[in-house]
């Protein structure tokens, strides 16, 4: 229910974000479009089609936030409330500036036709509450800072590393806040949820790889390790995971070893992937029927037994995708889409 004059506290971390945001407001007007691009003709192209993804997702965060504040006001949490107004600002302001710059580099996004998992992105990111809304819009942002990182860090006096540079001071506001709620929230969800949200952070890792891979030839024209870049991502997001104490429950998804019996035999009946702290993938074998307390103290390792489980080391193979004998065979369309499990 609304309230007439709900307790706002000055020191509370989302006031503060909320009075460093409405301190820091810019728009498109304080960009400098006579700054040079830096960029060849085929990079400028290459910028317009990479940079998509980045793009609807400034307007899918101003879309989410809209959605998530009423449910923040019905919880009564008035200083997350009055932040996320400032969000929706940012996200707006984000769009609307990435929208001149397209202007300016007079081509046009990647159509979804053509990169059609950045709807199945966006439809996924609205899947849930606010909570579940939170840790994808955190992913998104982890996705979004180091995107723009790149670009500030690279071309400081060209045009989009202005932007860059700019966006990224909002985009770390953005991250502070989903990071310390999702924190605060995290001690009261059952199992099942955080199963839930490690579950979105594996789909939504493999709808970006997706993409990577259709941009692969403007990421390389970029000068872009597209591969390292999902690498480093999945390295972040590991550990916003367990910092926020996405995995304090233990019971799957690579525990500190505590160990729950019940829960790691759950995870055999449901016979499909999970993924691991350590970035990697578990997956059962169909002929798994107990796990003694050695297996559980491998698996929460890291180390997948090798009698009853694959493992499959997700995060070695972004880092490491491409330098062995078989990369070849590995590029192959079948060996591809087998792997999209
Ligand atoms: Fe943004
Ligand atoms: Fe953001």
């Amino acid at each position: 229910m609304i309230q007439i004059m709900p307790k706002v506290d000055r020191q509370d971390l989302f006031i503060r974000l909320f009075h460093k945001a409405v301190g820091s407001q810019w728009s498109s007007d304080d960009v400098d479009w006579e700054a040079p691009l830096g960029l060849e003709p085929r990079q400028a192209v290459a910028l317009t089609r990479v940079l998509t993804p980045v793009y609807l997702g400034e307007q899918t965060a101003m879309l989410g936030a809209s959605a998530a504040l009423p449910q923040l006001a019905a919880a009564g949490q008035t200083s997350a409330q009055l932040y996320l107004a400032t969000f929706l600002m940012d996200e707006a302001r984000h769009f609307e500036a990435l929208t001149q710059l397209y202007q300016r580099l007079n081509h046009n996004p990647v159509s979804i036709r053509e990169v059609p998992e950045m709807l199945r992105y966006h439809h996924r990111l609205r899947q849930g509450d606010r909570i579940d809304w939170l840790w994808g819009i955190l992913i998104s942002d982890l996705f979004a800072r180091q995107f723009y990182f790149g670009f500030a860090k690279v071309q400081p006096a060209a045009l989009f590393g202005q932007m860059s540079a700019r966006i990224l001071v909002d985009e770390s506001r953005h991250q502070a806040f989903a990071h310390t709620y999702l924190k605060q929230a995290m001690p009261s969800l059952p199992p099942e949820r955080r199963q839930g949200l490690r579950d979105m952070q594996s789909e939504l890792l493999r709808t970006m790889e997706a993409i990577n891979q259709r941009l692969h030839d403007d990421t390389e024209a970029l000068g872009l390790d597209g591969h390292a870049f999902i690498g480093e991502l999945i390295a972040q997001i590991e550990a916003h995971s367990k910092s926020i104490g996405l995995y304090d429950d233990d019971a799957e998804g690579g525990g500190t070893g505590s160990g729950n019996h019940a829960a790691w035999a759950r995870l055999i009946e449901r016979k499909r992937a999970i993924s691991l702290r350590s970035g990697g993938l578990v997956w059962p074998r169909t002929d798994a029927v107990a796990l003694d307390p050695e297996e559980r103290e491998d698996l929460a390792r890291g180390k997948a037994s090798r009698r009853r489980y694959h493992y499959f080391d997700l995060h070695g193979l972004a880092r490491d995708c491409g330098q062995c004998v078989i990369a070849l065979l590995c590029r192959s369309r079948a060996v591809q889409a087998g792997c999209t499990i």
